[in-house]
């Protein structure tokens, strides 16, 4: 029989927190909501492939219950994690139009944004999706508003993601470096297994869909082009990765090497993607991890959020890759 060796993710959370005098254990029963939340969605993620035998989202299942679409699932196993902790005042999450703020937690200290369900055009196909989350300390008590998002990511507290792939794992940093947690299924419990991620300087992935090559600037198109040009001296051609799914090709990228781009495109001049739950939280990481995150002008945690779902371009990864793409521009 094997011994446990592996330190759990509640152990490194509790550890983590001890060194900072004062604190309460409040961040770190967040954190523990957030992952339990986590393990449920991936309970289901795993059932994704049985909808046809146990019914099609939107329609019943043989129990007669109605099947959810698992990013409307997912949303709500978080929301359901958050509200029932009390550490949590309220939550912007990409699957609401406004925040929900939860009663009798006017005094609670956190403010949690998220990506329930990112990379959702791969869920029934059984391609790797996760769930983006990002936390802000409140300045205030009483009734939460809207306007208390309206923050840089320099003002996040901590950052993460979980990625639903061949295996599952919690990525996240506190500012003190970035950590990865592998679930053992069989316990049921996340493990330290990635201990201090750092992003390798350079790579040789590059991630952009390039469908959309003709709608792109001339800097992305020439940044695409030097990736592709053919000089074995500089380790060219790079490989093209893309899933289509941020978390799963920005942690392909954060552990190999690589960059990641969702530019801005003629039908889409703000890019894709979301500044508070998708973007500003990866900033987070993969600055701590040694790597760069821009919206092509800018660092994306300098960036003041104005708007609850506001859309950025961004530019992720090792930070020469970076660099080399923000130099095209
Ligand atoms: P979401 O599923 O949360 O809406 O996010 C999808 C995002 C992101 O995960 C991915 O990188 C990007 O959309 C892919 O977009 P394209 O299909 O336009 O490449
Ligand atoms: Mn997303
Ligand atoms: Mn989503």
């Amino acid at each position: 029989m094997l011994l446990r060796q592996a330190k759990t993710l509640t152990e490194f959370i509790i550890e983590e927190q001890s060194s900072f005098p004062g604190a309460t254990g409040e961040f770190s029963q967040l954190m523990n909501d957030l992952a339990l939340a986590g393990k449920i969605v991936n309970r289901e993620v795993n059932k994704a492939g049985l909808v046809d035998i146990l019914g099609e989202a939107g329609t019943e299942n043989v129990q007669g219950e109605e099947v959810k679409k698992l990013d409307v699932f997912a949303n709500e196993q978080f929301m359901a994690a958050l509200r029932s902790g009390q550490e949590c005042a309220a939550v912007a999450s990409e699957e609401d139009e406004d925040i929900v703020a939860f009663d009798g937690r006017e005094n609670a200290k956190y403010l949690v944004a998220m990506d329930p369900l990112d990379g959702s055009s791969n869920i029934d196909v059984n391609v790797s999706i996760g769930t983006i989350f990002s936390i802000y300390r409140r300045e205030r008590t009483g009734k939460v508003t809207r306007d208390e998002f309206f923050k840089t990511g320099k003002e996040q507290i901590a950052a993460g993601y979980i990625i639903y792939g061949s295996s599952t794992m919690l990525v996240y940093t506190t500012g003190n470096g970035v950590n990865g947690f592998t679930l053992d299924p069989s316990i049921g419990t996340f493990c330290l297994s990635h201990p201090n991620i750092q992003s390798p300087k350079g790579g040789k992935i590059y991630s952009i869909n390039e469908g959309n090559f003709n709608r792109m600037s001339a800097g992305d198109q020439n940044f695409v082009k030097w990736c592709q040009e053919v000089k074995p001296e500089e380790g060219r051609p790079f490989s093209a990765r893309y899933i289509g799914s941020l978390v799963a090709d920005f942690h392909r990228n954060l552990i190999k090497g690589g960059i990641y781009i969702y530019p801005s495109t003629t039908s889409a001049p703000n890019g894709k993607l979301r500044l508070l739950y998708e973007c500003a939280p990866m900033a987070f990481l993969i600055e701590q991890a040694g790597g760069k995150a821009s919206d092509g002008k800018q660092d994306i945690m300098s960036i003041q959020v104005e708007e609850l779902h506001q859309r950025v371009p961004l530019y992720t990864g090792s930070s020469e890759l970076v660099d080399k793409a923000l130099s095209t521009q």
